[in-house]
């Protein structure tokens, strides 16, 4: 019979994730919820497990696997609990023979839903109306109390037109708003007229979008992918929407759109130094600001930790495990 395997899992997720892991193998756990290990503890702690079950908040990097690599037993995979998995070095894991795994599909639709709830919080200004209710500042009704942005019937732009994306334009042609897109890989022509979806350069997307809404993933080409230049492109009267991953905006060159009326507001889910945010940001009354909340429902973030797991247990099985990101590990 197999050795049981030793599991890291590094952070408190749902429930239902632990008996499917405890099942094949020896489970440490960080049970302590809301407590990420700083770097220095997950390293002393990392190695010496076959398998380690990550957050996007750990920073599994060459040092990390090289670490893992080197311990008996040998570390043999990582499972990301999210879709995103810019926190692990996967070149370095596919180096040393580690697989890597996410779990996509499973949040497309609770993040686009958040995506559109930000949407509409920002154009709509409702924390900012709902902070001065609450503040006993509401005398009553006026015609110019909160005027915010027409959601409807405006046009709605896509930097990334993936999973994600297209379910957000989904949400959007319930307001009947127009739906431009850029991304790398132009769909085909009969998907673009059954998801609504109009291809155009990043360029005229920026020029024309009354809401800019990003859903590309975070690699080194879309590094700061939206900054000044962009910013300046893009009409006074526009939001910027942000759900996929901080640097993918220049903070600093956001900051100084708003304060500069390049643009009229942002609604961010994500932060280029999460979970720091630029103070200014933390000022602005037409900036919504979110704690990375986007696939934060209880079924979906269920989904996201069994997914994990069975990811873990596939492979302990000798199985693909389903969400590989780097099958050339597997020979
Ligand atoms: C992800 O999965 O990458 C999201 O950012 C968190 O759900």
């Amino acid at each position: 019979m197999a050795e049981r395997p030793k599991i890291l899992v590094t952070q408190k997720v749902p429930d239902p994730a632990y008996p499917l892991l405890e099942a094949i193998g020896d489970v440490e756990a960080n049970m302590e919820e809301g407590v990420i290990w700083p770097y220095e503890e997950l390293l002393r702690r990392g190695p010496g497990h076959d398998y380690i079950y990550s957050l996007l908040t750990d920073n599994i990097d060459a040092r990390f696997l090289e670490a893992g690599a080197a311990s008996t037993p040998r570390l043999k995979m990582v499972a990301n609990m999210a879709v995103g998995f810019n926190n692990i070095d996967v070149d370095a894991a596919t180096r040393l023979g580690i697989a890597v795994s996410n779990t996509p599909g499973v949040l497309s639709d609770t993040t686009a839903d958040l995506a559109f709830a930000l949407l509409m919080a920002t154009a709509r200004r409702i924390p900012e109306a709902e902070r001065f209710l609450r503040a006993g500042k509401y005398k009553g009704w006026g015609p110019l109390l909160f005027c915010g942005a027409e959601v409807h019937g405006s046009t709605l732009g896509l930097i990334g037109a993936g999973r994600i994306g297209k379910i957000v334009s989904k949400r959007a042609s319930g307001f009947d708003m127009k739906v431009i897109y850029y991304d790398v890989n132009r769909m085909p022509a009969e998907d673009e007229e059954k998801n609504h979806m109009t291809y155009m350069s990043m360029e005229e997307v920026l020029q024309q979008s009354d809401f800019v809404s990003i859903h590309t993933p975070y690699m080194p080409s879309t590094h700061h992918l939206i900054g000044e230049r962009e910013f300046h492109l893009m009409k006074p009267t526009a939001i910027l929407i942000n759900t996929a991953r901080g640097p993918i905006v220049d903070e600093k060159a956001l900051v100084n759109a708003l304060q500069t009326k390049t643009i009229a507001g942002a609604g961010l889910d994500v932060f280029e130094n999460e979970p720091a945010v630029e103070p200014e940001l933390l000022t602005m009354e037409n900036v919504v600001l979110l704690p990375h909340i986007a696939s934060a429902s209880l079924g979906t973030r269920t989904l996201m930790a069994t997914m994990a797991s069975d990811n873990i247990v596939a492979h302990f099985h000798g199985q693909r495990p389903p969400n590989i990101v780097n099958p050339e590990v597997l020979g």
